[in-house]
């Protein structure tokens, strides 16, 4: 059964496909209705069955096979934190809780045993693709980009640019310390050895899991000398992805604006720096005014919607249908640890309970000339899926190699359970799994609609405990099958 979105309305459920991954991990083919009996019919026409190395992985009836979960927006060092500080807004809660976190990243050990708990339990919970925040720290840096790479996520890594506005003991001493830092760690992730690729592979960096990321904290931690630096950085080279953090909370914008009075707006700083580019990932967005939204989508930037930590750092609700409307580009964040959850599943059902808590209160149509699909209504299904796979490989500009099935992408997958016996009995439990008849096969005989109702349930009830397997570029990595070697 294979899973695959499509677009913000649709996505396509067949019961009975058969998916082939080639040798370096990519989609070479997908039919889509293959009943059981002609399996081999198949695979012969392929010109599968005289290989020896090709080997044939039935999934259960009780299974299906989807896009892994991209995480456009997440702070590694942070996962220690996970669930502290409940009663801070934002600035309170960088300083009390986050900031002392983050400084004890400058040991080097402590960094590498925190990151590598960090980004197994990411990883586990499905994520394939990610964009992580690292701390100011070049070291423990690297030491993050080393095991991600090491364990075989696909992830976007950066060094945090962080010189005012920050404690006094953790905080960047000058604009060149920062600057010199952002290029030893981008060089440093550059040489990270790549995957075997064929020469004449049609992706340029489709070997190279890990990239650098150019991660400007926010305005206010940030001279203007520095944004201008890391400005000129990004202008040579186009390809090299930017992510920030923009009008999440009401007086951290106040607070921007003041240290940036020539800006009419928070995005406006960003733009005047030449930071909003197509590749830029813009974490929160809760309070965008007409104007910014407008900034954004000319400049092709793409959002991280956040709504679990949106709600836990009481910032407010992002209005991602009016987003989604206006043609911007939205991911999912989970933006660990503002939000309490690793999970992109979390974000999912966040996300959904945000839309809804929007429509309670109807916004006029701003655009007479587009009928609001979204702006005031709760997201469907098709929707959250969106923005938890393809929606987000479009924001960190992977929308080419992930986010969903198709001949010449990457395989980064999820196979996903949801019997019961998988161990989250919070789903349907083992009796109303009899009486669904999930083990004895209805969900692949009920056809497209039940298999529907899995990943509904899946995107609502699932969690770790669900998701079997992790393939990233066609290797497993991870998930409760997996064993560490
Ligand atoms: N703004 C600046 N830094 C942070 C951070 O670490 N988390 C969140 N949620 N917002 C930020
Ligand atoms: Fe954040």
């Amino acid at each position: 059964a294979v899973v695959n979105p499509v677009n913000l309305h649709h996505y396509d459920a067949h019961p009975h496909a058969l998916l082939c991954v080639d040798a370096y991990g990519d989609i070479a083919w997908i039919e889509e209705h293959v009943p059981d009996a002609l399996v081999q019919d198949v695979m012969a026409k392929r010109g599968l069955l005289d290989s020896t190395d090709v080997s044939l992985i039935q999934l259960k009836k009780s299974e299906f096979l989807m896009p892994g979960f991209i995480d456009t927006h997440t702070h590694a060092p942070q996962v220690p934190n996970m669930g502290a500080g409940q009663q801070y807004e934002l600035l309170d809660w960088l300083e009390h809780v986050t900031f002392p976190m983050e400084k004890r990243f400058e040991d080097v050990k402590f960094a590498r045993e925190t990151y590598k708990a960090a980004i197994r339990r990411v990883i586990d919970c499905g994520t394939t693709t990610c964009c992580y925040y690292a701390t100011l720290h070049v070291e423990a840096t690297k030491i993050l980009a080393d095991i991600i790479h090491e364990y075989g996520q696909r992830a976007f890594v950066g060094k945090c640019n962080m010189n005012r506005n920050c404690p006094h003991d953790y905080i960047e001493p000058s604009t060149e310390a920062s600057i010199a830092g952002t290029h030893d760690v981008i060089s440093h992730i550059q040489r990270l050895p790549s995957l075997p690729t064929p020469s004449e592979h049609p992706h340029a960096d489709a070997s190279q899991l890990v990239h650098p990321i150019l991660t400007p904290r926010f305005a206010i931690s940030s001279t203007p000398d520095l944004l201008s630096a890391l400005s000129a950085i990004a202008h040579g080279d186009s390809s090299l992805r930017i992510q920030t953090h923009i009008s999440e909370n009401v007086h951290e914008i106040e607070f921007t604006k003041s240290l940036f009075p020539e800006c009419k707006t928070y995005a406006d700083v960003y733009d005047k720096y030449g930071l909003l580019r197509h590749n830029t990932v813009l974490a929160h967005a809760v309070h965008l005014e007409e104007e910014e939204m407008e900034v954004v989508r000319q400049r092709g930037s793409g959002i991280s919607h956040c709504p679990t930590s949106n709600f836990n750092l009481t910032s407010g609700v992002c209005k991602v249908g009016e987003l989604l409307d206006r043609g911007i580009k939205v991911g999912l964040g989970t933006d660990v640890s503002g939000g309490f959850s690793p999970s992109i599943l979390t974000a999912i059902q966040h996300a959904s309970i945000a839309s809804k808590v929007v429509s309670f209160t109807p916004k006029p149509d701003h655009h007479p000339k587009h009928k609001p699909h979204f702006a005031n209504n709760a997201l469907p299904v098709s929707a959250l899926l969106h923005l938890a796979t393809l929606g987000g490989a479009h924001v960190c500009d992977l929308g080419s190699r992930v986010g969903s099935f198709a001949p010449g992408k990457a395989f980064d997958a999820l196979v996903v359970s949801v019997s019961s016996r998988a161990g989250n009995p919070a789903i349907w439990g083992v009796e109303v799994d009899e009486a669904l008849g999930i083990e004895r096969g209805l969900a692949g005989h009920g056809g497209e609609d039940h298999l529907k109702r899995m990943v509904e349930a899946f995107m609502f009830c699932g969690d770790d405990r669900n998701i079997l397997r992790v393939y990233v570029q066609g290797r497993v990595i991870g998930g409760r099958e997996w064993k560490r070697d």
